[in-house]
């Protein structure tokens, strides 16, 4: 049985790296499945996808379609006739697609409509929010998938919510986590870290990439502003996301302990994430991520798909005014913030889970 692993944009590399390292151990002690790695390119630069694989162990790509960057019909039409083309050429019996992005949804349509099955891992979350591309990826790619594994509960509920049979519904925990678990001891300071004299909770980490808070220049100045501020001096370090810097090009200056950075890669990024006083964001992943280390996080958008990273976990909706950060930093230097646990089954063996259902499932030649 051979399995597609389909890996596309930065931050589907932690979730196929745990994948890959449980379809290997299979293999190891007699497992039958194997594996061809697909790389769409939607993400193409060192920092945005060749370092994850290199620090994270992936293997080389067996495939990579080289798409590259475009508008969002332009990306998702040129990975899907380019994986069609492959699949023509040598199928496989399962395709396997992680997350949201183009490259989830792009790969699971052309897949199902060679009467291929389609595995989604992350599925059955939703945000309610149809602005967000990602919102789209994921209700149309679970619409067709064969084999959902879920990070929670309520991703449980939603599919059931939408007609899903309880059979086809696999709750097997965070793949993303799986990752930061395996490489926790392997962490390490970026280089810039003692030329700005960063220290243990002395210092903000801030991320933004999504298009409502970064494609309009004024919108993110006055973001960037209002965290500055918040952070009373201590230094903000801004790895910056290859869309939010063409942005800002043609700002005007910003405040002085904004220190902007390239992109991280993986060992670094969460060496900084875990010593943060604090991380603010708007990306779903690392909500995840700042849970597991126990560290405060503010997310600027008015929704989530990962609700228990608030219910259970340190995260908190800040929404996208810029005004409602202040209120935000002085609970958290009044040591308000809240402390949060560990959502269930986050525990490091979602790959471990994955595999074993599919070799049962495929095995035996389906549901
Ligand atoms: C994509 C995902 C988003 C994910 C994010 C993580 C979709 C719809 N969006 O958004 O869910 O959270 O990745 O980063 O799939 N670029 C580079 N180098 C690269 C890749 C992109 O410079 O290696 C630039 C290009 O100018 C491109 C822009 O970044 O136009 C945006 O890239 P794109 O893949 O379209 O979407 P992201 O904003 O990265």
């Amino acid at each position: 049985m051979l399995v597609d692993i389909i890996g596309g944009a930065r931050p589907n590399f932690m979730k196929i790296a745990s994948v890959i390292r449980a379809l290997e151990s299979a293999q190891s002690t007699g497992g039958s499945l194997r594996y061809r790695l697909v790389h769409t390119g939607q993400h193409y630069d060192a920092r945005m996808s060749g370092d994850f694989f290199v620090q994270l162990n992936i293997p080389e790509p067996d495939v990579n379609l080289e798409v590259g960057s475009g508008t969002q019909a332009v990306q998702t039409s040129a990975i899907m006739i380019r994986y069609e083309k492959l699949l023509r050429g040598q199928r496989s019996d399962l395709c396997l697609v992680v997350g949201d992005v183009n490259s989830t949804m792009a790969c699971s349509i052309a897949a199902k409509k060679l009467g291929i099955r389609v595995a989604h891992v992350e599925a059955g979350i939703r945000s309610g929010d149809w602005t967000m591309p990602e919102e789209i990826n994921r209700v149309v790619t679970d619409s067709i998938t064969d084999f959902f594994f879920t990070t929670s509960e309520v991703a449980n509920q939603n599919l059931r919510r939408s007609g899903i049979p309880d059979e086809r519904i696999f709750f097997v925990g965070n793949t993303m986590i799986d990752t930061l678990n395996a490489n926790m001891g392997r962490i390490k300071p970026p280089a810039f870290w003692d030329d700005f004299a960063l220290k243990h909770r002395n210092y903000v980490i801030v991320t933004l990439h999504r298009p409502s808070n970064v494609d309009e220049l004024s919108q993110l100045h006055a973001t960037l502003t209002a965290i500055a501020d918040g952070c009373r001096g201590r230094p903000l370090i801004f790895p910056i996301h290859p869309r939010t810097a063409k942005t800002l090009q043609d700002a005007a200056p910003l405040p002085a302990n904004v220190r902007i950075v390239e992109p991280q890669p993986y060992l670094e990024f969460i060496f900084l994430t875990k010593n943060a006083m604090a991380v603010v964001t708007d990306s779903g992943g690392i909500t995840e991520e700042t849970t597991v280390m126990g560290v405060p996080c503010m997310t600027l958008r008015n929704t989530t798909e990962r609700p228990e990273t608030v219910t259970v976990g340190t995260n908190e909706l800040i929404g996208t005014n810029p005004a409602a950060l202040r209120a935000a930093f002085d609970r958290l230097f009044e040591n308000r913030w809240k402390t949060g646990s560990i959502p269930e089954k986050w525990d490091g063996k979602a790959g471990q889970r994955i595999v074993a259902v599919l070799e049962q499932v495929l095995g035996r030649g389906g549901l």
